[in-house]
Order: C-alpha cells, then structure tokens, then sequence
C-alpha cells in the first residue's frame, strides 16, 4: 500500500489564509492588530530559526510582532520583569517564551508567571487544566492543535478510533491526548517505560509519535490503512528525519506526514491561530454607538 502524503505546507497555507483575512476583520474592528511577543534566552541556533521563522510569519499575515531577545546568563529576575512587562502591555496579546531555557533557569516558573489569556503556547496550569476539562476558553498548544487540523483536513474519523500516542510531553504528548480523547477516539498514552510498545502501536487506527528518536517507529508498528502523524524533528547526519521510519511505514499507513513538511508548518500556523483567538478573548466590545 503507498500511503497518501499528508500535506501539512498546504493546509498550514489555508490557515494562514484564513487567519490573515480574520487579523484585517479585526483591525477593522479594533483599530489595531493583535500582538505576539517571542522570547529568546540564549543564541541556540535551532531556537534561533524557529524564532526567526515566527517573527518572519506574523508579518506576513498581519500579526504585530515584538520580539525580547535575552542573553544566555540573563538573571531570572530580569526575565520574569521581562514577562511582567508583557503582561501587562495592552498590544500584547500572545507571550511565546522559547523552549528550553537554560538549564540555570527555571522554566516551570516562568511559564507559571505568563498571563493565562496570553498564554499561546497553552502551556499555563489554567490553560492545561481547561484542555482536560474540555473548556473552550482553553488556549491549547500549537503542535497538537495542528495535528487536529492535519486529521481534519485529511478526512479522518477520529470517533471511535484506536488512538495511539507516543510521548507524554507537557507541550505535545498531553495535550494531544487530551484532543483526541474529546473527540471521542480511544486513546494510549505510551512513554519510555511502555511495554512492547510496537504490539500497542500496532493496534492504533491513528498514530502519533512525538518522543525525539529518529525513525524508532518502524513499518511493521503501524496497523495497515492507519493514519501516522509524525511530531519528530530529527538532525541526522543523512538530514532531518522524524519519529517515523517514514519510507517503511508508507508501506503499511494510508496516511502519513512527511519530516519536514508535516505537522512543523503546522505548529507555527497554529501559533498564528491562538494568537488571534487570544486577541479576541481580551478584545473589548465595540463601543454602542
Ligand atoms: N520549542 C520547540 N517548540 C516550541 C513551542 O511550540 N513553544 C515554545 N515556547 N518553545 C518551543
């Protein structure tokens, strides 16, 4: 079976589109357009390009973009003042702080001091608590949200499926899970300590890795006719690669991401998308004339 690609530069394209039309309603509205403020500590060159790569998006679909870049052994009360200032900025409406900080840093401080309505990332205790409840307030990280869309736009039943999720990270494995159980899928959240992990991934109608291992997940793990969604970003020597043993599990999928060009243009779409949801929350309504 030759699976079909899952084009996630397309439909990443589409929501830029549908974002950019909705960021010019806004301004229309609201006189000004919404804001989205990157974080850098450091000068880690991957951070770097994902950085540059936002910045470079809001401006083409109209977000204000505000960046702080930091320097490595910043003090931890600076960075915080930093977070503060954002907060509490009216034109600020998203706070994207760049993962991972420094280890001298403490990151689950950080994030505990971003404004929940700001919090774009979804990565806040509030935010995270009001995905697991199923709270549409929720602003919900960008990876899985992208995901989401990818099935979507794929046309792939969610209800009832066999749901398969490899890694439970705050800001992929947790969330995502916590998507696709609301859409009524079965899920399994599996991690390092699962055991015989290709038996579980073999029973799963939709298969999402996110553990960073390039291509540990092989053909003969994947159910055939499933779809794969592959979170991984990889740098090998022979390039970048996924999670996902892509050429054998095209053999077994019906539908699968390709690394790059899969759920990674996605993510900085997304970013776009709660920007603006996020605009809107803490925008007032227009005076009554
Ligand atoms: N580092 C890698 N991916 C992400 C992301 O989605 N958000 C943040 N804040 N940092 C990251």
């Amino acid at each position: 079976m030759a699976a079909r690609l899952i084009d996630g530069k397309a439909i990443a394209a589409e929501v830029r589109d549908e974002v950019a039309a909705e960021v010019v309603r806004f301004r229309d509205r609201y006189g000004r357009a919404p804001g989205l403020a990157t974080v850098l500590v450091g000068d880690d060159p991957a951070s770097r390009v994902y950085v540059g790569s936002k910045r470079k998006g809001c401006e083409e679909v109209g977000i204000r973009s505000l960046h702080h870049q930091l320097a490595v052994d910043v003090e931890p009360d600076h960075l915080l003042a930093v977070v503060a200032e954002l907060n509490a900025d009216p034109g600020c409406d998203g706070i994207l702080v760049q993962l991972p900080l420094p280890v001298s840093l403490d990151s689950a401080a950080v994030i505990a001091a971003i404004d929940p309505a700001k919090d774009v990332d979804g990565l806040t205790a509030l935010n995270a608590g009001r995905l697991a409840q199923g709270d549409r307030a929720a602003l919900i990280p960008c990876t899985p949200r992208g995901a989401m869309r990818l099935l979507a736009a794929t046309g792939v039943e969610t209800a009832g499926a066999t749901a398969v999720v490899l890694g439970r990270s705050v800001l992929v494995g947790r969330p995502m899970a916590a998507l696709l159980s609301a859409a009524d899928a079965t899920v399994t959240l599996c991690h390092s300590r699962t055991r015989d992990l290709a038996a579980v991934c073999a029973t799963a109608d939709i298969l999402v890795a996110a553990v960073g291992r390039p291509e540990m997940v092989r053909g003969d793990w994947i159910k055939p006719g499933a779809t794969v969604i592959d979170v991984g970003i990889n740098r090998t020597e022979s390039g970048l690669v996924g999670d996902v043993a892509f050429a054998e599990a095209a053999g077994h999928a019906a539908a699968i991401t390709p690394v790059p060009g899969g759920v990674g243009p996605m993510t900085i779409a997304m970013l776009f998308a709660n920007t603006l949801s996020a605009a809107r929350a803490r925008a007032p309504e227009p005076a009554e004339v």
